[in-house]
């Protein structure tokens, strides 16, 4: 077993709105297992996004991180603390689409309208490593062809505009991708996309990282998702972690209330429109409200649920 890339502990964030404190993260714990897949998996304002934006140092003022640590284990260089990093650091532009990328939902937020394909894709690499023009231009065309996008010379010179929204979010991919990062976020990368189009990226993205066998941080609110994309399962509701596990276990056998509620909400299984609205009346209540700390279990996983509540055969 090789330590995890990211080890985040007790993480708490903070926005300072007009009406008040917004607690986005309170004590959120959770490992990245290195050359692996771990989906963070919660409804909509569960803190997801904002997770994965203090891993890459993005929360900006109303917001702010106000306490525990991300330490971040590079394979070739020392760890370190990502949250108590200066502003100013150095350490932070390597660690901005060099050692962790990060992939949107909406592909146009990563794409220039005015510049063509192949140029953004060779400024990618132009960014972070020192190579001619040419060669940037060359290797952007290789990542290009590797993420599934044909007739390369003519369509590096074309713009976003001119692409469909499945293509764009290749491109974003390959963007992602040509510096190799460590790590590669994916918020909610097919969410914008059509059913068959979701299908092909994810595939796409399963398949470059059993070729890379880089870690992946996978970001939805479709337990579906999960069974097809993930290896580890980190379940958040309201800023907090409920139950950490691996797949099997999370989506097999879950312990915690508020998952089983996940599961039940799985298209198929309630109306569509009801789907995420429902969790919170096929659980109790006070399970998912009340936090409690992270216990783990014997099988491995942890949960945050008292004691009393864990099924006897796998108490810790
Ligand atoms: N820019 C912001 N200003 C104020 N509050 C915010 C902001 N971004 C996020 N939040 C708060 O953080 C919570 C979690 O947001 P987010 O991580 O984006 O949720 P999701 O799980 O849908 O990605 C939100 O419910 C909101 O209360
Ligand atoms: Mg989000």
């Amino acid at each position: 077993m090789t330590a995890p890339v990211l080890e985040i502990r007790d993480l708490a964030v903070e926005f300072k709105t007009d009406t008040g404190l917004t607690r986005a993260l309170r004590n959120v714990n959770f490992d990245v297992p290195r050359g692996e897949v771990t989906a963070i998996v919660g409804e909509s304002g569960s803190g997801k996004s904002v997770t994965a934006n203090c891993i890459m140092r993005l929360i900006q003022p109303p917001g702010r991180i106000t306490g525990g640590s991300i330490r971040f284990a590079p394979t070739a260089s020392q760890a370190f603390d990502i949250a108590a990093l200066e502003d100013k650091d150095e350490r932070l532009l390597d660690l901005r689409g060099g050692h962790i990328s990060m992939v949107f939902q909406e592909p146009m937020t990563a794409l220039s309208p005015v510049h063509n394909i192949g140029g953004q894709v060779a400024e990618a690499i132009l960014c972070h490593r020192e190579v001619s023009k040419e060669q940037a231009w060359a290797e952007a065309a290789q990542m290009l062809a590797h993420v599934g996008i044909g007739d390369i010379e003519r369509r590096m010179t074309m713009y976003p505009f001119e692409f469909s929204g499945g293509m764009r979010q290749r491109v974003v991919i390959a963007m992602a991708l040509v510096c190799n990062p460590e790590v590669l976020i994916c918020d909610e990368p097919t969410t914008a996309l059509d059913v068959t189009i979701q299908a092909e990226i994810l595939t796409l993205i399963r398949n470059l990282q059993d070729e890379l066998k880089n870690s992946v941080i996978f970001i939805t609110h479709d337990l579906g998702v999960v069974a097809q994309i993930a290896d580890h399962v980190v379940v958040m509701y309201q800023g907090r972690v409920l139950e950490i596990g691996t797949v099997r276990q999370v989506l097999k056998q879950p312990v915690h209330p508020y998952t089983k509620g996940l599961l039940k909400a799985i298209p198929g299984v309630v109306d569509p429109g009801e789907r995420l609205a429902t969790i919170a009346s096929v659980v109790g209540d006070a399970d998912i409200t009340t936090p409690f700390p992270l216990i783990k279990l014997s099988d491995g996983r942890q949960v945050s649920l008292p004691r009393g509540h864990v099924p006897a055969e796998l108490k810790p």
